[in-house]
């Protein structure tokens, strides 16, 4: 938790105005002010709510923006549980995310508390570009996915205008990371994911895989 980006994480005043404030102002920002990136937030959004008797794992959830989102559309046995390292964003997600079949808890990526092949749909949404070390993450996200589940990412991806002189080291001051566009795909392959379906929007990349 040594990095600006990450210490922000931890403050109760930014886990108040993430959802509403931050988080789409910062989507706009992926696809530089253009709206592409919102359009396809939004039919993420759509799919990932869709209803069933689903087990869902949200991991660096932050305040609940979309694991309430998620577990809204679940029925019977359904569940949707919100993985954070901040008790600041999980005391934000209790207090303005909680719903029924819906649960916190303070855990690391990098070493989720579930059992293998747990659940039917994990993800990991704007958190791994803040991760100092985030690819042992992604093989946690598969660990825990069951065979048939899928895996979904979003993340930060370079382009040129993060290849322009500077524009990198200033991210990685604040504790940004740019990955390059095979990164993620081939940690999830190297995992055994497949079908891995990645949509390069601006900044941005939305990466989903289905594990064998
Ligand atoms: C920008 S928020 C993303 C919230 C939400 N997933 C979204 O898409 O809007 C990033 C979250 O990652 C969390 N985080 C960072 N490192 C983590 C780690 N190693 N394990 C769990 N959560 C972590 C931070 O505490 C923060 O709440």
């Amino acid at each position: 938790m040594t990095s600006i980006a990450q210490r922000v994480m931890q403050s109760n005043a930014f886990s108040t105005i993430y959802q509403d404030l931050w988080r789409p102002t910062f989507t706009r920002l992926f696809s530089l002010g253009g709206r592409a990136t919102a359009d396809f937030d939004r039919a993420l959004r759509t799919y990932l709510a869709r209803p069933g008797d689903r087990k869902v794992l949200d991991v660096a959830c932050g305040p609940g923006n979309y694991t309430a989102e998620m577990g809204a559309g679940l029925t019977r046995a359904g569940r949707c549980v919100g993985i954070d390292f901040s008790p600041a964003m999980l005391s934000t997600a209790v207090r303005t995310n909680s719903a029924e079949r819906v649960a916190y808890l303070r855990a690391d990526g990098h070493a989720i508390p579930f059992a293998d092949n747990t659940f039917d749909t994990v993800t990991c949404l704007a958190a791994l570009y803040l991760i100092p070390d985030p690819l042992p993450v992604i093989d946690e996200l598969v660990r825990v996915c069951r065979p048939g589940g899928e895996v979904v990412i979003f993340t930060s991806v370079h382009t040129e205008v993060t290849r322009l002189p500077g524009v990198a080291t200033v991210a990685a001051v604040g504790g940004y990371r740019m990955f390059e566009p095979w990164e993620i795909t081939g940690r999830l392959h190297d995992a055994g994911v497949t079908d891995v379906e990645q949509t390069i929007i601006g900044l941005g990349q939305y990466v989903i895989g289905r594990k064998p």
